[in-house]
């Protein structure tokens, strides 16, 4: 069992925060199909505590207003936050955890503050924040001191492996000094950026360095791949980003694997009707030209691997509304039934 604060995961399975990808619809239905414990998409600090100070009041005039919003039904919830300067990020911690930012509709505190410290973008990187807190231990612990000292929330920090070596098992232990009380490890470095290959002996270095729980990340594509990740470093649980794009059952897959269970992969038709679904939530959730347009990478995720899988993802990604994807969908489904 991993706890996070007063929170506890029976099976340590969490879905990462994936930006541009991971809003509220993805969560939950990952949710629904066996993720513990979700991550908000990664939030300007800065951003956070410049809106309070234009005194913006509604969530559609600031996209850092909606990325914050969290409600009841979603927690388990981390939101994370991004920046490098410890009085901006403890701020923007508090105005969180007192939903006393201006525009608030949050109706929850969230589980935990996470802090990001593993974005590689040339953007992000650039300004000390993500992955460059690596290079800097001092900044990066004068954050995690400043956000625990300015919340109760649980703070928990997202790692790499290092900048362009392995620094993770010391750096760790400063952070866990400064006041984090859990610590997840991507295990590649910033240099490494998304290429294939973890080195799972960096969390298993992490896990021995600290004491506050360790959760494992990069490269996990099925339960053989949580389960190994587990074995082989001894952490509390399993953060899953990539594996889980048009695929939410991985989490059901690890799930029943954990508990000894039979599971099988869904049909092309489920993966279909799964599709639909999420558009259709994401309709709910969004207008229709946003959520058209956010949806496409989604759509093209579950379908990817059938039967006319390209020709149909070439539509969506030029589809101009709803209607048109729904369509779409329909024509792979009414084929795959007709199988
Ligand atoms: C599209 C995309 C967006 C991401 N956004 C974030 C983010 O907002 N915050 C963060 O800490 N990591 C972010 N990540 C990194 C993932 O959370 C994760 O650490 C990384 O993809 C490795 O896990 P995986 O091998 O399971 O994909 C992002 C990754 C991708 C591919």
């Amino acid at each position: 069992m991993l706890k996070i604060g007063n929170t506890e995961l029976k099976h340590g399975l969490l879905l990462a925060p994936l930006a541009g990808v991971s809003d509220r619809t993805f969560r939950n239905i990952c949710r629904e199909h066996g993720a513990e414990y979700t991550v908000s998409e990664m939030i300007s600090a800065k951003a956070l505590c410049y809106d309070q100070l234009s005194r913006k009041k509604a969530a559609e005039e600031s996209a850092t207003l909606e990325l914050a919003t969290i409600f009841k039904g979603e927690m388990p919830i981390a939101i994370q936050l991004f920046g490098c300067e410890p009085e901006f990020m403890a701020r923007a911690a508090k105005l969180i955890e007192e939903r006393s930012y201006c525009g608030c509709v949050s109706d929850t505190a969230p589980a935990a503050i996470d802090i990001n410290m593993g974005c590689p973008v040339r953007k992000i990187v650039g300004n000390g924040e993500g992955s460059a807190l690596m290079r800097s231990p001092e900044v990066a612990a004068a954050v995690v001191s400043a956000v625990r000292a300015a919340v109760s929330l649980p703070v928990t920090v997202k790692i790499r492996a290092g900048w362009d070596s392995v620094t993770a098992p010391e750096f760790a232990k400063r952070i866990e000094a400064a006041g984090a009380d859990m610590i997840c490890v991507h295990a590649r470095t910033r240099e490494q950026m998304y290429l294939p290959g973890v080195d799972l002996s960096v969390i298993e270095a992490v896990k021995r360095s600290v004491s506050v729980p360790v959760v494992g990340n990069g490269d996990i594509y099925s339960a053989e791949d949580a389960i190994n990740m587990m074995r082989q470093t001894g952490c509390d649980g399993v953060m899953i980003a990539r594996g889980a794009l048009g695929n939410p059952w991985i989490f059901t897959e690890i799930a029943a694997a954990f508990e000894s269970r039979e599971w099988t992969s869904p049909t092309p038709a489920e993966r279909l009707l799964a599709a639909r679904e999420h558009f259709v939530r994401m309709l709910d959730d969004k207008s229709d030209r946003r959520a058209t347009a956010e949806a496409k990478k989604h759509i093209a995720w579950y379908i990817k691997g059938m039967n006319g899988a390209a020709a149909a993802r070439a539509a969506v990604m030029t589809a101009q509304d709803s209607e048109e994807i729904l369509a779409i969908i329909d024509k792979l489904l009414f084929a795959e039934e007709r199988k």
